[in-house]
C-alpha cells in the first residue's frame, strides 16, 4: 500500500530531492494521499482520481458513509427507543439524553478511532528512530519502535525530550511512517472541558483574552516569520519564483481588484492585523480606509507605517471589539481571517453587523480558513493543536458549506468562492523557512523560550503539509445584498477590466 518512500530528503522547500521522485511508486505514498511532497500530481504517483471517502477507506475507517449528523440521529433514534421503555417522566428526556449521548458518542468515535489505528499500524514497523533522537531515557522506553500518537510528539518536542534527526519539516513529511492518529484521553477531556464550554461562550471578555493573548505577544515574534509585510494570512502564488512578499502583494492586489476598490470609497477591514491591507488600500487605490483589531500593538505597528506611508488622511485604526465597531455605512468591507475567531455561536450575528454596515450597492469580501468535509483523523488531531496553542476560540474554521450557507442566510448573494488552501500550504512554508533562519532561531528562543520556539515549528511545519494535502484550506468568497435591484452587472465589467 505505502511506496517504498521518499528516501532521500523531502527539502525544507517542499520539493523532492532528485531521483527520489521514481521512488514512490503507485497509488499512495507515505502522506498516504498520493499527492506528491511538492504539493503537485503525478501520473505516476496518482494514477486513479482516489476521491477523499475512498481514502478513508484505505485507512481503514469502519462506517466511513455515516456522517455526524446521521451518527447524532441515531444517537437520538437510540435513546427514544431506551426511554421509551424506561419509567421516567417525559420531563426527564432531555437529561437522560445528555447523560447517555455523549458517552455514546466518546465511546462510538473512540471505538472507530481504535479500528482506525489498528489496522492502520497492524503488520507495519515504525521507523521512530529513524527520524526522532528521544533525550531521556523514560520516552525512550516508552516510544523506540513505536508508533508515537502525535499529541505525545509534539509535547515531548515541546518540552524538550525529545529531538527531530533532521529539519522538523522534512521528519514532518514523513510522519507517517511513525506517527498514530490515536484519540486519547487528553482529547475527550480537552473537547467536552474547553472546546466546547468556550464555544458556547464566546462572550467579549473570552475573546479578548484570547485575541490579545495571541497577538500582543510582541510584534517582533511575528515579524520573525511574517516577514516585514505582517500579513497572517494566505498570500497567492503567480509563479514558482514568487517569494512571500510578492505573494502577500499579490494578494492585497486581488483583494483591491474582487471588491473593485475606488478612490475615496469607504472601506472596512475587520480584523485588520497589522493594517498592511488598509495602508495598501489608503497607498495605492486612495480609499478611505478603516481597520479594526482587538490588539493594540497591531494597532501601534499599522500607524507607523500609516506615518511612513505619508496616508494619514485616508487610512486610520480602531481598536475594538468588532461587536463594538461605530455603526456607519461602507462601501467595502473586507474581512481576512478574522471570522473564525466570530465563532459559530455568534456567526449569524456579525453577518447581520456587516450587511447593515455595508451600503446596498456594495461589496463584502470574506477571506475565511476550514476544513473539508470528508475527514480523516489527523484533521482532527491537527484542529486540536490549532485550538490548543495557536488559535483558540476561532471554532468558526469549518467546511464551505458552512460560511455560504450562513452568508445567504444573512441576505448575502454569492458572487465568487476560490479555494486558495495550496497558496496557503506556500504561504506558510515561506514563514517556516523564515523561522528557522539562524538568526530569527536565536533571537526567539531567547527571548520567548524553547517551549514557544518548538510549538510554532511544528504548527509551521505541519500547517504547510495540512493546506498542501487539503485537511484544511482557505476560501476568499465575494458577496453582496441579495436584492432586486442590486447593479450584478457590474461584475461582468469588473472582470472585463481585471482580465485585461
Ligand atoms: C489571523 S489575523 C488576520 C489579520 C489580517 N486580516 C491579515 O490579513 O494579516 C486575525 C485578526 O483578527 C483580529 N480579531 C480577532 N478577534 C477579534 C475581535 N473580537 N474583534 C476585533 N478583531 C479581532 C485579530 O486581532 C487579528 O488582527
Amino acid at each position: 500500500m505505502v511506496a517504498s518512500t521518499v528516501n532521500g530528503p523531502v527539502l525544507a522547500n517542499g520539493n523532492v530531492s532528485n531521483g527520489d521522485v521514481n521512488n514512490i511508486k503507485d497509488g499512495l505514498h507515505q502522506n498516504g494521499n498520493g499527492v506528491m511532497p511538492n504539493g503537485s500530481l503525478s501520473r505516476k504517483s496518482f494514477p486513479r482520481n482516489i476521491r477523499a471517502r475512498e481514502l478513508m477507506k484505505r485507512n481503514g475507517t469502519l462506517w466511513r458513509d455515516m456522517t455526524f449528523k446521521q451518527l447524532l440521529l441515531s444517537i437520538l433514534v437510540l435513546n427514544v427507543a431506551i426511554f421509551y421503555y424506561l419509567p421516567l417522566t417525559p420531563y426527564l428526556f432531555p437529561v437522560f439524553y445528555m447523560l447517555l449521548a455523549i458517552p455514546m458518542l466518546s465511546g462510538f468515535l473512540g471505538f472507530r478511532n481504535f479500528l482506525y489505528v489498528f489496522w492502520k499500524h497492524s503488520g507495519r514497523k515504525s521507523k521512530i528512530d529513524e527520524y526522532i533522537e528521544f533525550v531521556d531515557d523514560e520516552t525512550k522506553t516508552r516510544f523506540s519502535g513505536q508508533f508515537i500518537p502525535i499529541r505525545d510528539l509534539y509535547e515531548l518536542y515541546a518540552d524538550g525530550k525529545l529531538d527531530f534527526k533532521r529539519d522538523v519539516l522534512e521528519c514532518m513529511e514523513h510522519r507517517d511512517e511513525f506517527v498514530s492518529y490515536k484519540l486519547q484521553w487528553w482529547h475527550l477531556k480537552f473537547f467536552f472541558q474547553k472546546f466546547v464550554p468556550e464555544m458556547f461562550i464566546h462572550d467579549q471578555k473570552q475573546d479578548r483574552e484570547q485575541v490579545c493573548d495571541h497577538y500582543n505577544r510582541g510584534n517582533d515574534f511575528y515579524r520573525s516569520f511574517l516577514g516585514p509585510m505582517m500579513v497572517y494570512t494566505s498570500g497567492l502564488q503567480y509563479t514558482d519564483g514568487d517569494s512571500l512578499e510578492d505573494m502577500q502583494l499579490n494578494k492585497l492586489r486581488e483583494v483591491c481588484n474582487k471588491i473593485a476598490l475606488q478612490e475615496n470609497e469607504k472601506h472596512l477591514d475587520i480584523g485588520c492585523g497589522w493594517g498592511t491591507l488598509v495602508n495598501y488600500a489608503a497607498e495605492k487605490v486612495g480609499s478611505k480606509s478603516t481597520g479594526v483589531t482587538i490588539a493594540q500593538e497591531q494597532i501601534d505597528w499599522a500607524s507607523e507605517v500609516t506615518a511612513e506611508k505619508g496616508v494619514k488622511d485616508k487610512a486610520k485604526f480602531l481598536c475594538m471589539d468588532y461587536r463594538d465597531i461605530p455603526d456607519e455605512k461602507y462601501d467595502k468591507i473586507t474581512c481576512l481571517e478574522m471570522s473564525e475567531h466570530v465563532g459559530i455561536k455568534l456567526y449569524a450575528n456579525f453577518l447581520d453587523q456587516v450587511y447593515d454596515m455595508l451600503e446596498d450597492d456594495g461589496i463584502f469580501f470574506l477571506q475565511i480558513a476550514g476544513l473539508r468535509r470528508a475527514w480523516q483523523w489527523e484533521d482532527y488531531m491537527w484542529a486540536f493543536f490549532m485550538d490548543t496553542y495557536i488559535f483558540p476560540g476561532a471554532d468558526a474554521s469549518l467546511p464551505l458549506t458552512f460560511p455560504v450557507a450562513m452568508l445567504e442566510n444573512a441576505g448575502f448573494e454569492v458572487q465568487a468562492v476560490e479555494t486558495i488552501g495550496c497558496h496557503y500550504s506556500e504561504t506558510i512554508l515561506r514563514w517556516y523557512q523564515n523561522w528557522q533562519k539562524p538568526e530569527h532561531k536565536e533571537e526567539m528562543i531567547s527571548k520567548y523560550g524553547k517551549r514557544l520556539y518548538r510549538i510554532w515549528d511544528i504548527f509551521l511545519s505541519w500547517s504547510t503539509i495540512i493546506a498542501r494535502q487539503g485537511n484544511s484550506t482557505c476560501y476568499q468568497i465575494v458577496a453582496h445584498k441579495n436584492m432586486d435591484a442590486y447593479p450584478r452587472k457590474n461584475f461582468f465589467k469588473m472582470r472585463a477590466k481585471y482580465n485585461n
